[in-house]
């Protein structure tokens, strides 16, 4: 018998400090009116003191009081981000610690701004074989410890934060329809955060020149702006459409839209491309910005804890990413 899957808790959690669009214009050669205009966003918000793993366990824990669930029944913890604050231990697993979930297995998973909807998604493959019941998922980052304060391109599009969700064997909540995952790792150097350089005592680091030594070893955050753009626009569009025709569902039939919150405008020229009206698309980047793969999560949490959504409402979660990475999950609200 084939087992469903649905969403029976959601969180979130966003750091308290608020940096505006005018903050922004005392560190770089920017406006409120630029970024308005070009991306939506007015504020944003940015960690003081608190990492990544803060952020999930914050999110995570009010997912699973709204789950009504305890730690210990958690069997998997998946942690979707970027800005872990180790390469190791995984997020995930100081986050099982913080919580108490004892019987929970937990791993890092990374897909960028996709992170959320790939870790849906394998959420969805363990709890339909079997393996396991309960599966919690945080998307969470802190990517204001990657981004370059110089670069007025970057940095005015990002913020922190953390969104998560509970994922169970059942009908109720949001059950998830149909799923579409994608990549196209041809356009990896499209959004880019190095990691740590190959340097060795086999190396002749002579051969590296000074300036690029220097930067080196320093993740930050390097994009092509108008690829990104093109390539959001065209994966939203082609997701939607996957998972609409899985499940033999037309634009009509779907009351909301929670796309990835990266740019106000990616989000109208996709409404416009695929035709259904922007109004059924739920925007809050601009209070966060870009939170990558919190941003879905946030977003769903903010919808869900709204009065907006009825029993039988169709729900599209749409992601897009480094990578390349994008997806889709629908879901059906009870
Ligand atoms: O999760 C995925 C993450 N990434 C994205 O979703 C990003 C997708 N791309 C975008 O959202 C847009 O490409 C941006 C918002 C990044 C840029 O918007 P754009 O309309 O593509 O602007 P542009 O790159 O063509 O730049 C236009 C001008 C340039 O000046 P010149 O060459 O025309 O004199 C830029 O230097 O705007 C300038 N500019 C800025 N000016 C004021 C770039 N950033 C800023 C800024 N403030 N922050």
């Amino acid at each position: 018998m084939m087992s469903h899957v649905g969403i029976i808790g959601t969180g979130r959690y966003l750091p308290e400090n608020i940096m505006t669009n005018d903050d922004l214009s005392n560190l770089v050669d920017t406006s409120d009116e630029w970024i308005r205009t070009r991306t939506g966003i007015r504020e944003r918000r940015i960690s003081v003191g608190m990492n990544t793993s803060d952020l999930a366990y914050e999110a995570g824990s009010i997912a699973l009081k709204n789950a009504g669930l305890k730690p210990e029944e958690i069997d998997l913890i998946i942690c979707a981000t970027i800005t872990p604050d180790y390469f190791m231990p995984s997020c995930a697993c100081i986050v099982q610690a913080r919580l108490g979930a004892v019987n929970a297995a937990a791993f890092d998973l990374t897909a960028a701004c996709t992170g959320m909807i790939y870790g849906m998604v394998t959420a969805e493959q363990f709890i339909k074989s079997g393996m396991y019941k309960n599966v919690l998922v945080i998307g969470a980052e802190t990517l204001s410890k990657v981004l370059d304060w110089k670069d007025r391109s970057t940095c005015v599009l990002f913020g922190d934060g953390a969104g998560a969700v509970v994922l169970s064997n059942t009908k109720k909540g949001g059950m998830i329809l149909a799923t579409n995952l994608e990549a196209d790792g041809s356009k990896y150097d499209h959004l880019t955060c190095s990691a740590i350089p190959l340097i060795n005592p086999c190396v002749n680091t002579e051969d590296i020149s000074a300036s690029r030594l220097k930067m080196l070893g320093q993740p930050k955050i390097r994009m092509l702006g108008q690829e990104v753009f093109k390539y959001a626009v065209r994966t939203i569009t082609d997701n939607l459409k996957a998972v609409l025709s899985k499940v033999n569902l037309k634009n009509d039939d779907i009351a909301y839209i929670i796309p990835h919150q990266a740019n106000q405008r990616i989000i109208e020229q996709a409404s416009k491309f695929i035709k259904i009206p922007i109004q059924k698309f739920f925007i809050n980047l601009d209070r966060y910005g870009n939170t990558s793969a919190a941003s879905i999560g946030i977003a769903l949490d903010e919808l869900a804890k709204s009065d907006k959504l009825s029993t039988g409402d169709k729900v599209i979660l749409v992601g897009f990413g480094g990578g390349m990475t994008s997806g889709a999950v629908l879901l059906e609200w009870s």
